[in-house]
Protein backbone atom coordinates (compact mmCIF):
# COMPACT_ATOMS: atom_id res chain seq x y z
CA UNK A 1 0.00 0.00 0.00
CA UNK A 2 2.51 2.47 1.13
CA UNK A 3 4.38 1.94 -2.19
CA UNK A 4 1.68 2.15 -4.26
CA UNK A 5 0.73 5.58 -2.20
CA UNK A 6 4.92 6.61 -3.63
CA UNK A 7 4.14 5.94 -6.62
CA UNK A 8 1.04 7.96 -7.72
CA UNK A 9 2.77 10.94 -5.33
CA UNK A 10 5.62 10.24 -7.88
CA UNK A 11 3.16 10.29 -10.67
CA UNK A 12 1.73 13.45 -9.74
CA UNK A 13 4.84 15.50 -8.61
CA UNK A 14 6.38 14.10 -12.21
CA UNK A 15 3.26 15.89 -14.05
CA UNK A 16 3.45 18.62 -12.25
CA UNK A 17 6.94 19.01 -13.19
CA UNK A 18 5.92 18.70 -16.56
CA UNK A 19 3.31 21.34 -16.16
CA UNK A 20 5.79 23.65 -14.98
CA UNK A 21 8.21 22.58 -17.75
CA UNK A 22 5.26 23.37 -20.43
CA UNK A 23 4.31 26.65 -18.96
CA UNK A 24 8.09 28.02 -19.09
CA UNK A 25 8.62 26.21 -22.76
CA UNK A 26 5.44 28.24 -23.99
CA UNK A 27 6.96 32.04 -22.78
CA UNK A 28 10.49 31.46 -24.30
CA UNK A 29 9.37 31.13 -27.43
CA UNK A 30 7.72 34.30 -27.26
CA UNK A 31 10.90 36.40 -25.55
CA UNK A 32 12.92 34.96 -28.25
CA UNK A 33 10.76 36.37 -31.23
CA UNK A 34 10.30 39.95 -30.06
CA UNK A 35 14.18 39.71 -29.51
CA UNK A 36 15.12 39.03 -32.57
CA UNK A 37 12.30 41.07 -34.03
CA UNK A 38 13.44 44.17 -32.37
CA UNK A 39 16.31 45.14 -34.50
CA UNK A 40 14.71 44.31 -37.80
CA UNK A 41 11.98 47.08 -37.12
CA UNK A 42 14.75 49.73 -36.25
CA UNK A 43 16.55 48.88 -39.39
CA UNK A 44 13.89 49.52 -41.68
CA UNK A 45 13.56 53.42 -42.12
CA UNK A 46 16.40 55.40 -43.98
CA UNK A 47 19.24 54.04 -45.97
CA UNK A 48 21.78 56.80 -44.39
CA UNK A 49 24.19 55.94 -42.15
CA UNK A 50 24.03 58.01 -39.15
CA UNK A 51 20.74 58.98 -37.36
CA UNK A 52 18.58 61.47 -39.18
CA UNK A 53 16.94 64.80 -37.42
CA UNK A 54 13.87 66.75 -39.15
CA UNK A 55 14.43 70.20 -38.30
CA UNK A 56 11.41 72.57 -39.23
CA UNK A 57 9.66 76.17 -38.59
CA UNK A 58 5.92 76.56 -39.75
CA UNK A 59 3.74 78.83 -38.57
CA UNK A 60 -0.22 78.06 -38.09
CA UNK A 61 -3.05 80.80 -38.19
CA UNK A 62 -4.06 82.95 -41.40
CA UNK A 63 -1.63 82.05 -44.14
CA UNK A 64 -1.11 83.06 -48.27
CA UNK A 65 -4.14 81.06 -50.33
CA UNK A 66 -5.21 78.68 -47.67
CA UNK A 67 -7.08 80.45 -45.40
CA UNK A 68 -7.03 80.27 -41.27
CA UNK A 69 -4.86 76.79 -41.20
CA UNK A 70 -4.92 74.77 -37.53
CA UNK A 71 -1.05 73.46 -38.44
CA UNK A 72 1.14 75.08 -40.50
CA UNK A 73 1.79 73.86 -44.13
CA UNK A 74 5.57 73.04 -43.49
CA UNK A 75 4.34 70.95 -40.60
CA UNK A 76 2.38 69.14 -42.27
CA UNK A 77 4.52 68.12 -44.95
CA UNK A 78 7.46 67.69 -42.40
CA UNK A 79 5.21 64.97 -40.25
CA UNK A 80 4.86 62.79 -43.16
CA UNK A 81 8.42 62.70 -43.79
CA UNK A 82 9.23 62.16 -40.30
CA UNK A 83 6.29 59.28 -41.03
CA UNK A 84 8.20 57.35 -43.71
CA UNK A 85 11.62 58.18 -42.80
CA UNK A 86 11.55 57.52 -38.93
CA UNK A 87 13.75 60.92 -38.24
CA UNK A 88 14.03 62.50 -34.99
CA UNK A 89 11.56 65.93 -35.40
CA UNK A 90 12.70 69.08 -33.72
CA UNK A 91 10.27 72.18 -34.32
CA UNK A 92 12.01 75.55 -34.26
CA UNK A 93 9.47 77.22 -31.64
CA UNK A 94 9.93 81.20 -32.00
CA UNK A 95 10.08 82.86 -27.79
CA UNK A 96 7.76 85.40 -29.54
CA UNK A 97 5.14 83.68 -31.87
CA UNK A 98 4.14 85.39 -35.12
CA UNK A 99 0.37 87.03 -34.95
CA UNK A 100 -1.96 84.45 -36.60
CA UNK A 101 -3.15 87.83 -38.71
CA UNK A 102 -1.26 87.00 -42.24
CA UNK A 103 -0.72 90.97 -43.09
CA UNK A 104 0.57 91.66 -39.74
CA UNK A 105 2.88 88.74 -40.33
CA UNK A 106 4.15 89.99 -43.28
CA UNK A 107 4.87 93.32 -42.13
CA UNK A 108 6.70 92.05 -38.97
CA UNK A 109 8.87 89.26 -41.03
CA UNK A 110 9.77 92.62 -43.59
CA UNK A 111 11.19 94.74 -40.26
CA UNK A 112 13.03 91.53 -39.29
CA UNK A 113 14.45 90.65 -43.20
CA UNK A 114 15.77 94.44 -43.39
CA UNK A 115 17.37 94.43 -40.15
CA UNK A 116 18.81 91.15 -40.00
CA UNK A 117 17.21 90.31 -37.46
CA UNK A 118 18.17 86.93 -35.69
CA UNK A 119 14.18 85.94 -33.60
CA UNK A 120 14.77 84.23 -30.25
CA UNK A 121 13.83 80.73 -29.89
CA UNK A 122 12.25 78.94 -27.40
CA UNK A 123 14.09 75.20 -27.61
CA UNK A 124 16.95 73.13 -28.82
CA UNK A 125 17.14 70.29 -30.52
CA UNK A 126 18.49 66.96 -27.86
CA UNK A 127 22.34 64.54 -29.08
CA UNK A 128 22.59 67.40 -31.51
CA UNK A 129 26.08 65.48 -32.22
CA UNK A 130 24.55 62.32 -32.90
CA UNK A 131 23.13 63.30 -36.12
CA UNK A 132 24.73 63.53 -39.55
CA UNK A 133 21.62 63.86 -41.83
CA UNK A 134 19.52 66.98 -41.19
CA UNK A 135 16.26 67.72 -43.23
CA UNK A 136 15.39 71.42 -43.16
CA UNK A 137 11.87 72.37 -43.63
CA UNK A 138 10.91 76.09 -43.82
CA UNK A 139 8.09 78.05 -45.77
CA UNK A 140 9.22 81.05 -48.26
CA UNK A 141 9.23 84.69 -46.36
CA UNK A 142 9.36 87.49 -48.56
CA UNK A 143 11.66 85.47 -51.08
CA UNK A 144 13.84 84.07 -48.43
CA UNK A 145 14.24 82.10 -45.39
CA UNK A 146 12.68 83.45 -42.18
CA UNK A 147 15.15 85.01 -40.35
CA UNK A 148 14.51 82.50 -37.55
CA UNK A 149 15.83 79.58 -39.79
CA UNK A 150 18.88 81.77 -40.03
CA UNK A 151 19.49 82.42 -35.74
CA UNK A 152 18.76 78.31 -36.04
CA UNK A 153 21.19 78.06 -38.74
CA UNK A 154 24.31 80.05 -37.22
CA UNK A 155 23.68 78.21 -33.62
CA UNK A 156 24.82 74.85 -34.33
CA UNK A 157 27.56 73.27 -35.44
CA UNK A 158 27.03 71.48 -38.86
CA UNK A 159 30.71 70.32 -39.56
CA UNK A 160 30.29 67.08 -41.53
CA UNK A 161 26.68 66.91 -41.84
CA UNK A 162 24.23 66.56 -44.82
CA UNK A 163 21.39 68.99 -45.00
CA UNK A 164 18.11 68.24 -46.90
CA UNK A 165 16.27 71.50 -47.66
CA UNK A 166 12.25 71.58 -48.21
CA UNK A 167 10.63 74.24 -47.97
CA UNK A 168 6.47 75.72 -48.85
CA UNK A 169 5.29 78.48 -50.30
CA UNK A 170 2.81 80.65 -52.07
CA UNK A 171 4.74 80.24 -55.80
CA UNK A 172 8.09 81.18 -55.18
CA UNK A 173 9.60 78.10 -55.18
CA UNK A 174 12.67 77.25 -53.84
CA UNK A 175 13.70 80.87 -54.15
CA UNK A 176 17.40 79.93 -54.25
CA UNK A 177 17.63 79.28 -50.81
CA UNK A 178 19.68 76.03 -51.41
CA UNK A 179 22.70 78.27 -52.34
CA UNK A 180 21.21 80.75 -49.02
CA UNK A 181 21.39 77.81 -47.05
CA UNK A 182 25.02 76.89 -48.32
CA UNK A 183 26.61 80.35 -47.78
CA UNK A 184 25.56 80.59 -44.36
CA UNK A 185 26.81 77.02 -43.16
CA UNK A 186 29.61 76.25 -45.39
CA UNK A 187 30.70 73.61 -43.04
CA UNK A 188 27.82 71.64 -43.97
CA UNK A 189 27.16 69.88 -47.40
CA UNK A 190 23.57 71.01 -48.83
CA UNK A 191 21.55 69.12 -51.06
CA UNK A 192 19.41 70.43 -53.79
CA UNK A 193 15.82 70.96 -52.10
CA UNK A 194 12.05 70.17 -52.54
CA UNK A 195 9.64 73.12 -52.92
CA UNK A 196 6.01 72.10 -52.33
CA UNK A 197 3.62 74.85 -52.24
CA UNK A 198 1.13 75.40 -49.20
CA UNK A 199 -2.23 74.67 -51.43
CA UNK A 200 -0.97 71.88 -52.56
CA UNK A 201 -0.42 70.63 -49.27
CA UNK A 202 -3.57 71.64 -47.88
CA UNK A 203 -5.89 70.86 -50.51
CA UNK A 204 -3.62 67.35 -52.65
CA UNK A 205 -2.17 65.81 -50.30
CA UNK A 206 -1.67 62.61 -52.17
CA UNK A 207 -0.03 64.90 -54.99
CA UNK A 208 2.73 65.89 -51.93
CA UNK A 209 3.38 62.94 -50.33
CA UNK A 210 3.86 61.56 -54.22
CA UNK A 211 6.60 64.64 -54.46
CA UNK A 212 8.33 63.62 -51.04
CA UNK A 213 8.55 60.02 -51.80
CA UNK A 214 10.53 60.80 -54.74
CA UNK A 215 12.37 63.41 -53.41
CA UNK A 216 13.30 60.78 -50.32
CA UNK A 217 14.14 57.91 -52.64
CA UNK A 218 15.60 60.04 -55.00
CA UNK A 219 17.87 61.11 -51.85
CA UNK A 220 18.28 57.64 -50.40
CA UNK A 221 16.50 58.86 -47.14
CA UNK A 222 14.01 56.17 -47.96
CA UNK A 223 13.92 52.56 -49.35
C1 LIG B 1 5.59 86.60 -43.84
C2 LIG B 1 5.30 85.79 -45.07
C3 LIG B 1 5.99 86.03 -46.22
C4 LIG B 1 5.77 85.25 -47.34
N1 LIG B 1 6.51 85.46 -48.47
C5 LIG B 1 6.38 84.61 -49.53
C6 LIG B 1 7.19 84.77 -50.69
O1 LIG B 1 8.03 85.66 -50.79
N2 LIG B 1 7.02 83.88 -51.70
C7 LIG B 1 6.11 82.88 -51.64
O2 LIG B 1 6.00 82.10 -52.56
N3 LIG B 1 5.31 82.72 -50.54
C8 LIG B 1 5.44 83.55 -49.49
N4 LIG B 1 4.66 83.37 -48.38
C9 LIG B 1 3.72 82.24 -48.35
C10 LIG B 1 4.32 81.08 -47.55
O3 LIG B 1 5.61 80.75 -48.03
C11 LIG B 1 3.44 79.85 -47.66
O4 LIG B 1 2.14 80.14 -47.27
C12 LIG B 1 3.98 78.72 -46.83
O5 LIG B 1 3.36 77.52 -47.21
C13 LIG B 1 3.76 78.93 -45.34
O6 LIG B 1 4.26 77.83 -44.63
P1 LIG B 1 3.85 77.53 -43.13
O7 LIG B 1 2.36 77.34 -43.11
O8 LIG B 1 4.58 76.28 -42.82
O9 LIG B 1 4.30 78.68 -42.29
C14 LIG B 1 4.83 84.18 -47.29
C15 LIG B 1 4.09 83.98 -46.12
C16 LIG B 1 4.34 84.76 -45.01
C17 LIG B 1 3.55 84.51 -43.75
Amino acid sequence: MKQTILLLTAVLLGLGGCAVKEETAVQEPTEDTQKTAEPEQTQEPAETEGKTLLVYFSRAGENWDVGVIEKGNTGIAAEYIAEVTGADVYEIIPVVPYPSDYMETVALAEEEKSAGARPEIANAPENWDSYDTIILGYPIWHGDLPMIVYNFLESYDFTGKTVYPFNTHGGSGLAGTPDKIRNTIPAADIKDGLALTGKTVQNDFTQVQGDIDVWLQENNLIR
